[in-house]
C-alpha cells in the first residue's frame, strides 16, 4: 500500500567555521553594526573558507541529517537539492552530493529557486515519497551565496551568508508533510537578480563586474506583503486555525520581516525560530537551518504544527505545513 504522507526522520544543518562581525563589516564598507542590527537583526554571519564548496556544507548537513533520521546512506533513493549557488554548472550539486555519500544511481538533482530553493524541493520530494516512488529522500538548501557578492556593496553584503541544511522524508500513514505551496512571478525578476549565467556568456562575470544585485527597499515591501498572503492562504487551504500552530520557521531575510509575519499570524516571538542574528541569511539554506536550530535546542518536539515560508529572487515564494 502506498503510505499517503511523508513525514520528516531526521535533520541536520552545518556552517561554516569563518565568522564575519558586523564589526569586520565597518572595515569594509561605509556601515556600522548599529544599522545592521537594527535595520536587518544581523549580528554577525558565516562564511565559507575558499576551498570551500556548496557540496561541501551540503554533505557535512546530509550526514548529520542521516544520523539523526538513524539511517544509513545506501537508505537513500532519492537526492533533493535546493541550492543557487553550484559548485559547478553540471554536474548538479545533487549528483556531486550522491557521489560524496557513496550512493549510486537513484536520481540527484538541483533545483533553483533562489532562497526558495529549499521550500521547492522540500514540495518535491514529498510528492515523490507521497506517489511511493522514494522511500527515503534527503533534501537539501545549500548556499555558498558570499561568492557572488559585492564586497563594496554595503546593501547587500552585510546580509547574505553561507551555509547548509537538510532533512530526511520517509513514508507515513499520517502527516507529516501536510501541505506545500509554491508560487513565483517572474515580473520581478530586476529587483533582486545576478544577472550573468551560461548562455549569458559570463560577460559580467569576465568584466569582473558580475554579482547580487537586490532593490532592497522594493523588495522587502514585495515580501512583506506576499509572505503575508501566503501564510493566510496556506492556513485557510488546510483549514488551520492560526492558534493551532506551535512554531513559525522562517526564512531569515530580515528580522522586520519575520515580526512582521509573526504578527499577521498573531504568534509571539517565543514561537518563531530566529537565525539570522548570528547566520545572516543563507538563502535556501536559511528554513532548514532554522529547523534544524529549533530541534536540536529542543524547542520544536514531535507532534507540533509547524509553518516554514520562504522568499527570494524571481519572484518566488512558498510555504510548508508540517506536523513533526
Ligand atoms: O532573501 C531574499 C529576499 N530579500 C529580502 O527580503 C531583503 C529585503 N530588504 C531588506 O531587508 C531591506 O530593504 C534592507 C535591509 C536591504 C535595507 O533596509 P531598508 O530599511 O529598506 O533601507 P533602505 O534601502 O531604504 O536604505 C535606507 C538608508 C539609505 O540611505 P539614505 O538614502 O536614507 O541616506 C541607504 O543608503 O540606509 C542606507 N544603507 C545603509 N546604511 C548603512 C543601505 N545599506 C546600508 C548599510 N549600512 N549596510
Amino acid at each position: 500500500m502506498t503510505a499517503k504522507y511523508s513525514r520528516i526522520a531526521g535533520t541536520g544543518s552545518f556552517l561554516p567555521q569563518k565568522i564575519l562581525t558586523n564589526a569586520d563589516l565597518e572595515k569594509l564598507v561605509d556601515t556600522s553594526d548599529e544599522w545592521i542590527r537594527t535595520r536587518t537583526g544581523i549580528s554577525q554571519r558565516h562564511v565559507a573558507a575558499e576551498s570551500e564548496t556548496t557540496t561541501d556544507l551540503a554533505e557535512q548537513a546530509a550526514r548529520r541529517a542521516i544520523e539523526a533520521a538513524g539511517i544509513s546512506a545506501a537508505d537513500i533513493d532519492l537526492i533533493c537539492v535546493g541550492t543557487t549557488t553550484p559548485d559547478l554548472v553540471f554536474p548538479n550539486v545533487g549528483t556531486l552530493l550522491q557521489d560524496r555519500l557513496g550512493i549510486h544511481g537513484c536520481p540527484a538533482f538541483s533545483l533553483e529557486a533562489a532562497c526558495t530553493g529549499f521550500v521547492y524541493a522540500l514540495s518535491v520530494a514529498d510528492k515523490f515519497v507521497r506517489l511511493g516512488e522514494s522511500k527515503c529522500a534527503l533534501v537539501v538548501g545549500a548556499e555558498t551565496l558570499t561568492r557572488i557578492i559585492d564586497w563594496n556593496d554595503r546593501g547587500t553584503c552585510v546580509l547574505f551568508a553561507d551555509g547548509a541544511g537538510a532533512v530526511i522524508l520517509q513514508p507515513s500513514a499520517e502527516p507529516g508533510i501536510i501541505s506545500t505551496r509554491l508560487h513565483s512571478d517572474g515580473k520581478y525578476k530586476d529587483l533582486l537578480t545576478y544577472p550573468d549565467g551560461v548562455s549569458k556568456g559570463f560577460k559580467l562575470v569576465r568584466e569582473g563586474k558580475a554579482s547580487v544585485q537586490m532593490r532592497g527597499n522594493e523588495v522587502y515591501k514585495v515580501a512583506v506583503n506576499t509572505l503575508g498572503q501566503l501564510v493566510t492562504e496556506t492556513l485557510n487551504a488546510n483549514n488551520i486555525s492560526k492558534s493551532e500552530l506551535d512554531w513559525l520557521i522562517p526564512h531569515q531575510a530580515n528580522l522586520r520581516i519575520i515580526e512582521a509575519i509573526a504578527k499577521r499570524l498573531d504568534l509571539p516571538m517565543e514561537r518563531v525560530i530566529v537565525t539570522i542574528d548570528t547566520q545572516g541569511n543563507t538563502s535556501a539554506a536559511s528554513v532548514p537551518l532554522a529547523l534544524d536550530t529549533g530541534i536540536r535546542d529542543g524547542r520544536v518536539k514531535r507532534g507540533q504544527l509547524l509553518l516554514l515560508e520562504a522568499f527570494g529572487g524571481g519572484f518566488t515564494w512558498g510555504s510548508a505545513l508540517i506536523r513533526y
